[in-house]
């Protein structure tokens, strides 16, 4: 009896009208479907017979109202539903990665439910600015409650969108880079009071930077990069939540003024390749007088330079460094650069290959630690000796780089234990013997 009584509970429940979405919606969406030209195999889920909120990339709140519609990279092929309007619970739209083409319809636009629009790496086409003036009937009645909008590696042309920066008092993320917008950055970003992030490199902006933008003191990351924008950098220290500027790749002329150093949370600092003049800032000096004092460093990239001699023991200091590239330099003692180096816990990536020309790849025992590295490089180095031992105790290695040397001997068997190896390049040496068979059975070497 009471598990008849669960049957009956359980069949009431499915028939019970509020358990399902609404017909509205499910036609709603089925429209968005009926429109693709590739629908990645969504018909199968997608069964008029069936609640939507069942659907695959669907989700639905208690009211069975869909809030999330999350098609990220399912090969869809063809336009935006203007019906997506109609879901009017909706949240979240995430339809990134796919080949969706067209413009962004009117009808989504003026959504006032959606806090995240993600339409990032589709084929769009249009303007992102003129939609919203062209509601007269709604003026600036869009996107009121948008949060996020990434619609960047997009075709989308025109200028930057402003008017949710009134509209949508809580937008903090606009992220519109590999676009083909133009124009001037807007003044009209100053209204939006909370903005954290604003993405808009890789387009054809042009103009300098207004002063307006240098109100906008929320702003934590401002990335530029490639574009044509000129002037000076004057102003930038208003910005003092900056954590991330990046405006390498423009037509920036005059110093980088000493305010820079106001900047306290500053972490990334891309200015290169600009039209830029005069010296570095003391600011930043504290860095030059020896990069070893850089303690918080995580990548230095000095190949490629006519550095000489023998590597600072003070390359210790860096204790946060991840990636290590000396490569093409003049260094020597290959055997005291490892010991230095072998301790440092971080180091996930080292490219020392063209330096130490014709010394012997050491086999010293006393090379312990790089128990995090993952690339190795020690090419074109003409080194003599051996494949060395040590490099079995390096259990993340998966890129392995020792050709160009004058190395001996056979292929060691324990290669075969190095689990994450997907790339071994030993050629150019002068090794003997058979090519081992295990080389052919490491389930990861490509
Ligand atoms: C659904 O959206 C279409 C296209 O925007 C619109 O014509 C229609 O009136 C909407 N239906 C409802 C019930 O809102
Ligand atoms: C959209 O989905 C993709 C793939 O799952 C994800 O990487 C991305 O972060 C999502 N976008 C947002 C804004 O959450
Ligand atoms: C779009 O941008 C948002 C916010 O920066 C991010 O969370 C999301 O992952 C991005 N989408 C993709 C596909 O990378
Ligand atoms: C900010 O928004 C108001 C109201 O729409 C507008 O009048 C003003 O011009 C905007 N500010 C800028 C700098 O564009
Ligand atoms: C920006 O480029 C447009 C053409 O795309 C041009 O008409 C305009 O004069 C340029 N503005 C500045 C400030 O260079
Ligand atoms: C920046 O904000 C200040 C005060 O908040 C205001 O007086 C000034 O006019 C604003 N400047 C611009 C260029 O919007
Ligand atoms: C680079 O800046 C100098 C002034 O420092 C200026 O004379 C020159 O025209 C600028 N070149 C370009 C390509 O903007
Ligand atoms: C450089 O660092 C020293 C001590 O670490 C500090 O006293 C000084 O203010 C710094 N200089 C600048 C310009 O930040
Ligand atoms: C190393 O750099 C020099 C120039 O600094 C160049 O002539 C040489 O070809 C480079 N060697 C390799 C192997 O790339
Ligand atoms: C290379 O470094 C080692 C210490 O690791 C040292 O004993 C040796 O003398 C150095 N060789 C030269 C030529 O300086
Ligand atoms: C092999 O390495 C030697 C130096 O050890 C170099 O002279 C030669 O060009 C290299 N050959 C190839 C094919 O890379």
């Amino acid at each position: 009896m009471p598990s008849l009584g669960l049957a009956l509970v359980l069949l009431v429940s499915l028939v019970s009208p509020t358990s399902s979405c609404t017909e509205q919606e499910k036609s709603s969406l089925l429209q968005l479907l009926a429109g693709l030209s590739q629908d990645g195999g969504l018909t199968t889920s997608w069964q008029h017979d069936t609640d939507c909120c069942t659907w695959e990339g669907i989700t639905c709140n208690q009211d069975r109202k869909v809030t999330d519609v999350s098609l990220a990279s399912r090969g869809l092929e063809g336009p935006i539903s203007l019906f997506l309007g109609n879901l009017t619970g909706l949240l979240r739209l995430n339809l990134s990665r796919n080949l969706l083409s067209g413009g962004l319809p009117l009808e989504l636009v003026s959504s006032s439910s959606i806090l995240v629009l993600d339409i990032s790496f589709n084929r769009l086409t249009g303007g992102l600015s003129e939609l919203p003036s062209s509601t007269p009937a709604r003026p600036l009645q869009v996107m009121k409650s948008l949060v996020i909008l990434n619609a960047s590696s997009n075709r989308f042309t025109g200028q930057i969108p402003t008017t949710q920066c009134v509209s949508a008092p809580s937008f903090v993320v606009l992220e519109l880079s590999f676009n083909q917008l133009s124009g001037n950055i807007p003044p009209g970003l100053s209204n939006c009071s909370v903005l954290k992030l604003i993405g808009v490199g890789y387009n054809n902006l042009n103009g300098t930077l207004p002063n307006e933008l240098f109100n906008v003191t929320t702003l934590e990351h401002l990335s530029l990069p490639n574009n044509r924008l000129e002037g000076a950098l004057d102003g930038i220290s208003k910005l003092t939540n900056l954590v991330t500027l990046d405006l390498g790749g423009n037509e920036l002329s005059g110093n980088i003024p000493e305010s820079i150093g106001d900047l306290k949370r500053l972490e990334k600092l891309h200015l290169e390749h600009n039209n830029m003049s005069g010296e570095l800032p003391a600011a930043l000096g504290n860095c030059t007088k020896s990069i070893y004092s850089c303690s918080k460093l995580t990548a230095l990239r000095l190949s490629y330079n006519p550095f000489h001699g023998q590597l600072s023991e003070k390359i210790g200091n860096l204790k946060s460094l991840l990636f290590l590239s000396l490569a093409n330099n003049s260094l020597t003692n290959i055997t005291r650069t490892l010991q230095m180096l072998s301790s440092s816990r971080s180091l996930t990536t080292l490219y020392i290959g063209c330096n130490f020309l014709h010394e012997t790849m050491p086999e010293d025992v006393s090379i312990d630690g790089f128990q995090n590295l993952q690339v190795l490089s020690i090419n074109h180095c003409s080194l003599c000796g051996k494949i060395p031992d040590w490099l079995s105790k390096l259990p993340n290695l998966g890129m392995l780089f020792l050709q160009g040397n004058q190395l001996t001997g056979p292929i060691p068997e324990w290669i075969s234990s190095l689990n994450f190896l997907f790339s071994l390049d030993i050629s150019n040496n002068s090794l003997t013997g058979e090519i081992p068979r295990f080389l052919m059975e490491m389930p990861m070497l490509e």
